[in-house]
């Protein structure tokens, strides 16, 4: 491995950009994320959030830009070769296997097996450790062994966060991870951010759309407009009034200009 000085981030992104035929969702964006930070990437609508998430993931591939684990140059060719690195994500748009019970969704690619030579899936044990890690984190399900699929969207959203958070991963990227929640469980959910926080050893990158809900969870916020940061800080130096007065400043800047054009 070549010695490149440390920069101290986990990940890094320098410079991403991201077309998809004549719509450009990320237009050289760079960011950092330290070792234990909470970091909240805020933006409207389209605004490009999930779009650089899937490119830390590995789901997509930026069109042009580079991105740093620990310093060294990465360049993920799939999801599982992020996953590999230590990049854990809960998508927006649920990552679950709606076929399989809540337990094997929670142990998915990483089965519990037992036996010898000839392994078998030890469901006994993934049962009980499912059902413990739900009951931590304050998420109610009916049953580990019922399919995800008869789960209520809100319950569904838990399993996934709750799945990603015991993966051990460096990295967790969690895309709007209470949408689908109720106040209670998003509290639960946020709590859990929290706890993680003052666990240490993961970094976290949450997409929200409630600012006061991930304000007094995160450590810094980028906000994302029109696929550019157009605002980098640190939570304790800003608000959630200068942020919406970003927001509302840059709606009315383009209404004018649609005005006059
Ligand atoms: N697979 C795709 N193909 C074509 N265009 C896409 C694709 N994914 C995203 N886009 C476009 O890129 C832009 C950014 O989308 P993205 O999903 O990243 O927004 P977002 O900030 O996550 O929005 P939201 O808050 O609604 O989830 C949008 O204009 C969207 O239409
Ligand atoms: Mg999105």
């Amino acid at each position: 491995m070549s010695a490149v000085a440390s920069d101290g981030a986990v990940l890094r992104g320098e410079n991403l950009s991201k077309s998809f035929g004549a719509v450009t969702a990320l237009k050289d964006v760079s960011f950092r994320l330290e070792p234990g930070e909470v970091l909240a990437l805020l933006g409207d609508n389209g605004a490009g959030k999930s779009t650089l998430m899937k490119i830390l993931t590995g789901f997509h591939k930026p069109s042009s830009g580079e991105l740093f684990m620990d310093s060294q140059p990465v360049s993920f060719q799939s999801v599982r070769h992020a996953r590999q690195c230590g990049i854990e994500v809960v998508y927006q748009d649920l990552a679950v296997v709606s076929t399989l019970s809540v337990y094997r969704n929670m142990f998915l690619r990483r089965e519990i097996t037992r036996g010898g030579f000839l392994r078998v899936l030890h469901d006994k044990e993934m049962r009980r450790i499912a059902e413990d890690q739900l009951k931590r984190i304050g998420v109610n399900v009916p049953s580990v062994d019922v399919d995800i699929s008869k789960l209520s969207g809100g319950q569904r959203q838990a399993v996934a966060v709750a799945r990603a958070v015991y993966s051990d991963a460096r990295v967790l990227l969690l895309d709007e991870p209470t949408a689908a929640m109720g106040v209670r469980e998003s509290a639960q959910i946020l709590d859990l951010i929290r706890r993680l926080k003052e666990e240490g050893g993961v970094s976290v990158i949450i997409v929200a759309h409630n600012y006061a809900q991930v304000f007094d969870v995160c450590d810094r916020v980028n906000l994302l407009q029109n696929g550019r940061i157009a605002f980098d800080c640190r939570t304790k130096d800003t608000s959630i009034r200068e942020l919406t007065d970003l927001v509302v400043n840059e709606y009315r800047e383009a209404q004018q200009q649609v005005r006059a054009s």
